[in-house]
């Protein structure tokens, strides 16, 4: 049985960290779904039109190009603003579904992380994690994570990023982030990065 394994959560609250290790571990191709939409911003401002303009981000998700994935440009802050903003558009979502099930379809199985991975994108996936950090852990890290990249923030500016785009991501009415109901919750605030990876293998080690 392929081994899927499904990593929710809010921004900022160490899934991308926490699926790339996991990945590692059991040698699985991994898939970060949100550079999927910062893509499709990216290319929307690329080509001066506007976030607003639905029928071009719908075009711009059809015709996503994987090269394009690897662009350093793509965390920026913000591009993570634009993407929240695209990925309300249901066209934009479905035209990103088929991508991220294609690749979840792995005969090996697969890592994905994102915000619908356990209710949309991989409902059956052999575990689910949701997992979150308070607001103002969170707020740290993509700081400490900017301020590494050379991109000055102040702490208070993150903070009310995050809790807006945390507020965005689950109220819109095209697969919000939510928890799925047979995911077990992992909260971060407390553990370090090793330690969220001891605890996520943990689960994965119960549910397989
Ligand atoms: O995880 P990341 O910060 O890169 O995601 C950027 C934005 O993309 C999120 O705020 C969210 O709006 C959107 N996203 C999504 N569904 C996913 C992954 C990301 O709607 N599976």
């Amino acid at each position: 049985m392929p081994l899927v394994i499904a990593i929710d959560g809010p921004a900022a609250s160490g899934k991308g960290t926490l699926a790339k290790r996991l990945a590692t571990h059991y040698g699985l191709p991994h898939l970060d779904t949100g550079l999927l939409y910062r893509a499709v911003a990216f290319a929307l401002i690329q080509s001066g039109l506007s976030l607003e303009d639905r029928a071009a981000a719908a075009r711009a998700a059809e015709t996503l190009d994987a090269g394009s994935l690897t662009d350093t440009r793509l965390r920026d802050r913000a591009m993570g603003e634009a993407a929240s903003q695209i990925s309300a558009v249901p066209e934009v979502r479905a035209a990103l579904l088929a991508w991220q099930r294609r690749f979840a379809a792995d005969p090996a199985g697969a890592v994905l992380d994102g915000r619908d991975i356990g209710t949309v994108v991989c409902p059956a996936a052999s575990v689910k994690l949701f997992i979150t950090a308070s607001s103002l852990e969170r707020a740290r890290r993509r700081h400490r994570e900017l301020a590494g990249r050379g991109e000055a923030a102040s702490l208070e500016g993150i903070l009310a990023d995050i809790e807006a785009r945390d507020a965005r991501d689950s109220s819109r009415s095209a697969a919000p982030l939510r928890m799925a109901d047979d995911a077990v919750r992992l909260d971060t605030t407390e553990l370090d990065a090793a330690a969220a990876f001891d605890e996520a293998r943990a689960i994965i080690e119960r549910a397989r």
